[in-house]
């Protein structure tokens, strides 16, 4: 087995139907749980990492524990830059052994993000490397770089953007944003643009970030073991297993993994007070990331099986 461009699987995701999931890995049990969960639902999945979280990690424990993580899972999987901020980034990431990265330019005006993406392009398609660019403005956070409201993806600026930057998948904005706090009334996608884009650019796989579900088990769980996390909400299922049907080939879930294992961190350091131990709260944690992965495989993504040859 195998890391993997997202080629391929993108392809048989596109007409099948449904979308493979990449889901942020910031530490060893979270690579371990996808992995567990790609194994026994018997689908590819993308492991993504922000340029913070290869920071925290390190190119090489990066490496070694995906590698593993591939190889015992015994599926082929991706390993992605997510949101990389330049080519330095994206070439550091290159070096280290990733199959896909990411260049966000959707904070620059149309011709920079034209520009920037061509360039990373032009240096990842010569190693093998596939390449994610981004057109419209998610609202909310993500790194260091924020916005107060959704710039939406313009359809035809979309064929444009790729006819001009050979871009091999495109993350969209149509109303989701990234973090715990997505909406404050009901909850609502543009699919129109998402239609419109996906008939101007026929079999072209379109990214859908800041997709959490924001599950109100986990934020409950977090509260009510000493957390803050008020007014938290996310995209409902139905709406991602729609836009999963449609165009869109890659869902991104971050902010799910980090309720998951703070809220389930929590409930154990407030029931068992005499526990020290790590691996009793981190295997905990674990267990439930892997379950988590597993329902978002089945139920939003529907890429189940999608790895057996
Ligand atoms: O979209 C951003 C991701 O959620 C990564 O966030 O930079 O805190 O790792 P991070
Ligand atoms: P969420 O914050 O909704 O999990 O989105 C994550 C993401 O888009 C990472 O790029
Ligand atoms: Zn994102």
């Amino acid at each position: 087995m195998a890391l993997v461009s997202t080629k391929e699987m993108f392809q048989k995701a596109y007409e099948g139907g449904y979308a493979i999931g990449a889901f942020n890995i910031n530490n060893m049990e979270i690579v371990q749980a996808v992995a567990r969960a790609a194994k026994a639902q018997q689908s590819h999945v993308i492991l993504q990492v922000s340029s913070s979280a290869l920071t925290y990690m390190g190119p090489g424990y990066l490496k070694a524990l995906v590698e593993a993580a591939c190889e015992e899972a015994g599926v082929d999987m991706a390993l992605h830059l997510d949101h990389g901020p330049d080519l330095k980034t994206v070439q550091l990431a290159i070096d280290s052994g990733f199959t896909s990265v990411m260049i966000d330019g959707s904070h620059e005006d149309f011709e920079t993000n034209v520009r920037v993406t061509r360039e990373v392009v032009e240096y990842a398609h010569a190693r093998g490397v596939v390449v994610e660019a981004e057109l419209g403005v998610l609202a909310g956070v993500e790194d260091e770089v924020s916005s107060a409201t959704h710039t939406y993806t313009e359809p035809l600026q979309a064929k444009e953007f790729v006819q001009r930057t050979g871009c091999d998948s495109l993350a969209i904005a149509i109303g989701t944003s990234h973090g715990a706090f997505k909406f404050s009334g009901e909850p609502h996608l543009k699919f129109d643009i998402l239609e419109e884009i996906g008939a101007l650019l026929p079999g072209f796989p379109i990214v859908l970030h800041g997709a959490s579900s924001v599950d109100p088990h986990y934020v409950a769980m977090a509260n009510e073991n000493g957390a803050a996390i008020q007014g938290a909400r996310g995209i409902p299922l139905d709406l991602l297993r729609k836009a999963a049907s449609l165009a869109v080939c890659k869902i991104n879930m971050d902010t799910d993994l980090r309720l998951c294992m703070t809220g389930t961190i929590r409930k154990v350091f407030h029931d068992k007070p005499a526990e020290f131990d790590p691996r009793k709260y981190l295997g905990e944690a674990r267990s439930n990331v892997q379950r988590l992965v597993e329902e978002k495989i089945q139920w939003v993504l529907g890429s189940e099986g999608s790895a057996k040859k």
